[in-house]
């Protein structure tokens, strides 16, 4: 239990039956206002799911995605944060902190690094929480090459797993997929 009647829990996608899967997405698209498309609901899938409950109801989620990332000349799996997000009415009540700190409990025990890409929005959430901006270039590698994404508030956070020296100020090179590369 988290904040008042919230329960959190964390499941694989496999586990989540159709009917789970149409209320996260329902929760999604009206977190993000409509932002939130096909290839976002497809970064989210395949990995673990972190979901606030009220009543049964997804009212909070975040997921871990596995994704490689290549900092310099280091490649890194990387625990990948997607669909952070909390519904409108339950806002500014630590749901969103809750759903974080069990994502970073994932991205701790599985992964080189915990990364995302935040929206303006939740900057503050995440800073608050220690994740710190990637402050080199950051790129995806596309069937054509690699190529600068610029303007992506890069955020990461290191795990127990981390190299040692790992040299934030590197160029920060994502793997490709379809849709918004980080
Ligand atoms: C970003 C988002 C997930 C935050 O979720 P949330 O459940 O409101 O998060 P929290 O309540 O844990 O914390 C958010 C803020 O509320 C504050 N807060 C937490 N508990 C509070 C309480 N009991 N009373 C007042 N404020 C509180 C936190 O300090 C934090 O403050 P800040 O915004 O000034 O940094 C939510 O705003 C959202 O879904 N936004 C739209 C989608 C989006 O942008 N997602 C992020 C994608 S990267």
């Amino acid at each position: 239990m988290t904040t008042s009647g919230v329960r959190l829990r964390a499941a694989p996608t496999a586990d989540l039956s159709p009917a789970e899967l149409t209320r996260l997405r329902a929760l999604l698209d009206d977190a993000f206002a409509g932002r939130f498309g096909d290839d976002d609901w497809s970064h989210a899938l395949g990995g673990v799911h972190v979901l606030a409950e009220a009543d049964g109801e997804p009212v909070g989620h975040g997921a871990v995605v596995v994704r490689q990332l290549v900092a310099g000349e280091r490649t890194l799996r990387t625990g990948y944060v997607e669909a952070v997000a909390t519904a409108a009415p339950w806002r500014r009540r630590g749901v969103g902190s809750a759903v974080m700190a069990e994502v970073e409990r994932l991205v701790a025990g599985g992964f080189q690094l915990g990364a995302l890409s935040s929206s303006r929005q939740a900057v503050g959430l995440y800073a608050a929480r220690g994740w710190h901006r990637w402050t080199g270039a950051v790129a995806a590698l596309t069937p054509a090459g690699i190529v600068d994404s610029p303007g992506e508030a890069v955020f990461v956070l290191p795990t127990p797993h981390t190299p040692a020296g790992l040299d934030t100020s590197a160029r920060l090179v994502c793997d490709w997929r379809p849709g918004d590369p980080w």
